[in-house]
């Protein structure tokens, strides 16, 4: 097949170009690096010439925090919708959008609620979409597994009052295996939520790391949600993951069912090992830790 691919030299993209390619598909990739900008991208017009041939679109462009000319609504609404829309002018039927987990009726911050306009939006077209909302993604290479892997390392854990906020983080392989189940399933027109098949605390989720990286577990530091609040007023200047929304989103904990994705899949969502940090989609495969 010939797929576009937003997002392509992303974490999630790069790996769903690898097992794609890997498949004897052809890979047409979209993002600022490949020379194509979201912000400059919002009519249908933009993107009618980039379907030419195209059989299945996958939207994988997205942002954790805003940042300068990088903001919600252009990235993860309007630009979305125009390629919807020019997906039903030019006849691509498939359609896979890369969501959220928690981008639903409960949604309260600018990143989930920018996404659900753009799945709401694509829902509502008579296209064979698939809405997927993953959990925390965790793999070699993703950026927050990367932040969450280094402060596992500290000498004192830092966590967020009790830490208790709940995860159902799941593995980057099994994002791009369901991704890759989108493109022949029977039954399009489904929102599905990827998690894993383990439900653990973000303090858990640390000293989990922290045993992967061949450490004792760790003494934590307690920080009151107030001061971590304030300390992100600063800390977004640093990171854009350091946001007050993504401190509130980490505090609401996002769970779903894991049946839903376990049928799909025709097999469970791998169970976290410790190696799993270490390895990305494609070598994951080739280790044979596949069900
Ligand atoms: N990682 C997770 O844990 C997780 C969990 C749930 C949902 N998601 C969603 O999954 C999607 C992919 O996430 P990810 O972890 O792969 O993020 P990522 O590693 O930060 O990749 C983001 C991708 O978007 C592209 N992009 C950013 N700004 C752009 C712009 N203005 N125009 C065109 N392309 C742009 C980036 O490429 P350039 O920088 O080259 O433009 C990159 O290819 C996002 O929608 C994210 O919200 C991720």
């Amino acid at each position: 097949m010939n797929i576009l691919l937003t997002g392509a030299s992303g974490f999630i993209g790069r790996n769903i170009a690898c097992q794609l390619s890997a498949a004897g598909h052809q890979v047409r990739g979209v993002s600022r690096s490949q020379g194509f900008d979201f912000c400059q991208m919002q009519g249908s017009a933009d993107w009618l010439p980039l379907l030419d041939g195209i059989d299945v679109v996958i939207n994988s462009v997205g942002i954790i925090g805003e940042a300068a000319t990088q903001r919600f609504t252009p990235l993860h609404t309007l630009a979305p919708q125009a390629l919807f829309r020019a997906c039903h002018e030019a006849g691509v039927r498939r359609v896979v959008q890369i969501s959220a987990l928690g981008a639903d009726a409960s949604a309260f911050s600018a990143y989930h609620l920018s996404k659900l306009a753009a799945d709401d939006y694509l829902r509502s077209l008579d296209l064979d979409w698939f809405v997927l909302r993953p959990s925390l993604v965790y793999g070699h290479g993703g950026t927050s597994s990367a932040l969450f892997m280094r402060m596992a390392r500290l000498p004192l854990i830092p966590l967020i009052g009790a830490g208790q906020q709940q995860l159902q983080p799941v593995h980057i392989s099994d994002v791009v295996a369901t991704v890759i189940a989108c493109l022949s399933a029977p039954q399009a027109k489904q929102t599905l939520d990827i998690v894993g098949n383990q439900r653990l605390s973000f303090a858990e989720w640390l000293q989990c790391m922290r045993r992967a990286q061949g450490l004792a577990p760790g003494r934590v530091l307690h920080i009151p949600l107030m001061l971590a609040m304030a300390g992100t007023w600063l800390g977004r200047w640093f990171s854009p993951l350091l946001q007050p929304d993504n401190l509130r989103m980490l505090q609401t904990g996002y769970l779903a069912d894991v049946q839903p994705i376990t049928q799909f899949l025709g097999r469970s969502p791998r169970a976290l090992e410790p190696q799993l940090f270490f390895l990305d989609a494609t070598t994951t495969t080739s280790a044979g830790s596949a069900t």
